[in-house]
């Protein structure tokens, strides 16, 4: 891969609704925000319609779906309430994850091994509608093979364990985690694979997570919700857009 592809930045939105349903009022409005991240840069808005609707709302997404002029990622648990709800507002993308009522954000990757065919069930119905299915995995080579008999055309690798490495200084666990996310996005993209990433990213991890060329989509939310209110959405999201571009450029480079 001579040249890296453009990487594109999803914007997850949740956490505005979070702060939003803390007070049970109107705002801060999650479409607002949608509306602001895509001037300010974001190639895409994501946002999860959890089960127990801690944070976006079923009119949360009907808004975004009529309001946004850029792809709509619907991250959602792969149930049959969902699945509906996706059929009916055709999102450009459905990413599945696992959910869990418990905890507290998506802490690991699909079960993709013993969820296999009820996830080729689930990706091959919502892909026939026109949605555009990734499956939020592990990094991990048995994931990317399970992926691909599942019939997914689109991955997003969890970085919440590398990411949580580097938080606590495990630099030994994060170089491990790294290697583990570069590994399973070069056998993904030699498979035909789209690779996507995200959780737990900031400005750092974005800009290393850049550097891997085969990755063309970040996913971020938490961390740029939370630097929005010491900087602004607008400012934190172009120096994303410029971390991002920088790990790009450093990628491009050393492949020259
Ligand atoms: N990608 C997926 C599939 C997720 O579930 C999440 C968290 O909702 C994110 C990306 C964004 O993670 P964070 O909010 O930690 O940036």
């Amino acid at each position: 891969m001579p040249h890296p592809p453009y990487l594109r930045l999803g914007v997850n939105i949740d956490h505005v609704a979070t702060l939003r349903n803390a007070r049970g009022g109107g705002v801060p409005d999650p479409v607002r925000a949608a509306l602001l991240a895509i001037a300010a840069g974001a190639d895409g808005i994501t946002a999860h319609l959890r089960e127990d609707r801690r944070h976006i709302r079923d009119e949360d997404m009907a808004r975004l779906k009529r309001e946004i002029k850029k792809p709509l990622n619907f991250e959602m648990a792969a149930t049959d309430d969902m699945v509906a709800i996706a059929l009916d507002k055709r999102p450009h993308a459905s990413c599945l994850v696992p959910e869990k009522r418990s905890e507290r954000t998506t802490e690991g990757g699909l079960d993709v091994f013993s969820g296999h065919d009820h996830l080729k069930v689930v990706t091959a119905e919502l892909g026939k509608a026109g949605v555009r299915v990734s499956l939020f995995i592990e990094p991990s080579l048995e994931a990317v093979q399970a992926s691909r008999s599942i019939g997914a055309r689109v991955i997003e690798f969890h970085t919440g364990a590398w990411c949580d490495a580097l938080t606590h200084n495990e630099n030994a666990r994060a170089e491990h985690e790294l290697a583990r996310i570069k590994a399973a996005a070069a056998l993904a993209s030699a498979q035909g694979l789209e690779c996507h990433a995200g959780h737990g990213l900031d400005f750092v991890t974005a800009k290393i997570a850049a550097g891997i060329p085969e990755i063309v989509e970040l996913n971020i939310g938490h961390f740029l919700i939370g630097e929005a209110v010491f900087i602004g959405l607008t400012a934190a999201i172009a120096k994303m857009r410029a971390a991002m571009n920088e790990g790009r450029a450093l990628a491009a480079g050393s492949e020259s």
